[in-house]
């Protein structure tokens, strides 16, 4: 059987919406409280068991490669003034059984070719990428660690999937599928941001995916497709002719931290939740009388 070791990270989005914040720090570095989005997705990989962490950078995207570094500097200063849970927090972002590599994509082309800048590292054995400005809080258990119990079960290739309202389905990867179990069922059709009147259904695809490596062939004869980029949807359809793939409707809540409106609401309430500030900012949103 195998196992589900690396994951990819395709950071080298312009992050054009959210600028000026974006002009000369990544949008995966924006923090949602205290911690960047980059590490809640490096966290979700880790809880499934990841022990390579593959980052497929772009230029002006160096804080992501300090934020995994070790900061000798920092960590001296912490020691020296004694603050202990400071000291741990940061020598904790990156467990010592974990590597990280950082490989670039020079141009950017798309998805499907941030991807496939990862094969010389991912090599013949299946993998996840997990797109940081989704945001996933899992119900108990995170996205990416469901995905991988259906990879343990089917072996196959499983994307992550959740219900979109109305015209929003347009901005995403939209599924057909046949049912197979409650929360899993095999992807018959898959296709990059089609108009409503043309989705095949309401099931849009999150940044969370299980490929097998057969996926890299398939992007390298894919053609440049939506928006005029080599999309990973398009390989993924081709993928369906020679393999199943399954779509998971995962348990949880998925913030759109690529949109404000999105990554004000994980804000908002990953605040809520965070144990230092949960009385005192419900207390002042309440205050607000809105
Ligand atoms: C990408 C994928 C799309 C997927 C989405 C999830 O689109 O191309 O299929 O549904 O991520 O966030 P992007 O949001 O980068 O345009």
């Amino acid at each position: 059987m195998k196992k589900i070791r690396k994951a990819v990270f395709p950071v080298a989005g312009l992050g054009t919406r959210f600028l000026p914040a974006t002009k000369a720090s990544p949008k995966e570095m924006l923090p949602v409280v205290d911690k960047p989005l980059i590490q809640y997705a490096v966290e979700e990989a880790l809880e499934a068991g990841i022990d390579q962490l593959i980052f497929i950078t772009g230029r002006s995207k160096r804080a992501i490669a300090d934020h995994f570094d070790k900061a000798y500097e920092l960590e001296a200063e912490l020691e020296k003034s004694n603050k202990q849970k400071m000291l741990d927090i940061v020598r904790s972002i990156v467990p010592s059984h974990v590597s990280c590599i950082y490989t670039r994509q020079a141009e950017a082309l798309g998805l499907g070719h941030a991807v496939l800048c990862a094969e010389p590292v991912v090599g013949d054995e299946p993998f996840a990428v997990l797109l940081a400005d989704d945001l996933i809080d899992g119900n108990g258990q995170a996205c990416l660690s469901q995905m991988v119990d259906e990879f343990n079960r089917y072996q196959y290739s499983v994307l992550g999937v959740q219900k979109v309202e109305g015209a929003d389905i347009e901005k995403y990867g939209v599924v057909a599928v046949e049912p197979l179990e409650e929360h899993v069922s095999r992807i018959t059709r898959i296709v990059e941001k089609p108009p409503l009147a043309e989705a095949p259904s309401d099931l849009g695809v999150v940044g969370r995916y299980i490929l097998t490596p057969g996926i890299f062939t398939e992007i390298r004869n894919t053609g440049r497709g939506a928006g005029g980029e080599i999309q990973l949807t398009d390989a993924i359809q081709s993928l369906l002719s020679k393999e199943k793939v399954l779509a998971h409707r995962f348990s949880g809540r998925r913030y759109d931290c690529g949109s404000k409106e999105g990554y004000l609401e994980a804000t908002v309430e990953y605040a809520l939740k965070h144990p230092e500030l949960k009385d005192s900012f419900r207390a002042y949103l309440k205050s607000l009388k809105l």
